[in-house]
């Protein structure tokens, strides 16, 4: 993957409700997106084969599966994942799936996202669930421990790109959610930030998915949200 192309910088969310509907907005988005992201709603609706389709078309394909499990099943489903030719996956920051997932990976060039602490979940949801750390606590003694056990790269917002980049230096990739470029509906994300602002953030890959899906003209939006990545890039 060309690091310098601005192009696979972006990562479209493709949170369609069918394999149909999101084989037509490849096809729509044609040359403009070389990158996309595939989560569990498309996975159960027979979106693998999807996967697979892209990956043959030459695309980069992020398995969003977070996967979490005793290490033998980890390993196990990593090891498949990696054969496909995915370029990232998802797994939750536990140590043991960590190594897991790490140990699998063979000679492929699949690339571990270690998910610290779901957004969703705030400090008395953790407390609930018999966590002693806060959110703020568990991200980053979850985001060391990814990086000591040699993970590639975290999903984090964009917000905490700019204090995990200095507290984890420059080879971990971070890759964020909740990106909105100026001006766009902002749904149910709370904490948002244009593309350039998480470029100039540290931010590796931006994940963005109904700004670009749901617009009128959507290669518009995308190629828009690539001219402003490769502003960014340019300084
Ligand atoms: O449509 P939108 O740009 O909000 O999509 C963002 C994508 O990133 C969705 O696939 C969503 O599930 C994912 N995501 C997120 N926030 C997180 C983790 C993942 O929005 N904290």
């Amino acid at each position: 993957m060309n690091a310098s192309d601005p192009r696979n910088k972006l990562i479209v969310a493709l949170d369609l409700p069918d394999v149909a509907a999101a084989q037509a907005m490849v096809t729509h988005l044609g040359d403009s997106v070389t990158f996309y992201k595939i989560g569990l709603e498309l996975i159960y609706a027979g979106g693998m084969p999807l996967a697979e389709r892209l990956i043959a078309s030459g695309k980069n394909v992020f398995l969003d599966l977070k996967l979490h499990d005793i290490p033998n099943t980890v390993g196990r489903a990593t090891a498949q994942i990696a054969k496909m030719g995915a370029r990232f996956l998802t797994i939750h920051a536990f140590p043991q799936t960590m190594q897991a997932a790490r140990d699998a990976l063979g000679d492929s060039s699949l690339q571990l996202l270690a998910v610290t602490v779901m957004t969703s979940y705030d400090d008395r949801d953790l407390a609930e669930a018999g966590y002693r750390m806060n959110v703020k606590e568990l991200v980053a003694h979850r985001a060391q421990q990814a990086k000591a056990l040699n993970i590639h790269g975290l999903i984090l917002s964009a917000e905490e790109a700019a204090s995990m980049r200095a507290a984890l230096g420059p080879d971990m990739l971070l890759v964020t959610p909740g990106i909105r470029p100026q001006g766009a509906y902002i749904g149910d994300q709370k904490r948002v930030m244009t593309p350039a602002r998480a470029i100039a953030a540290g931010a590796d890959h931006l994940v963005i998915g109904r700004p670009i899906t749901q617009a009128e003209d959507p290669r518009q939006a995308a190629e828009a949200i690539v001219q402003e990545i490769a502003g960014a890039l340019a300084g």
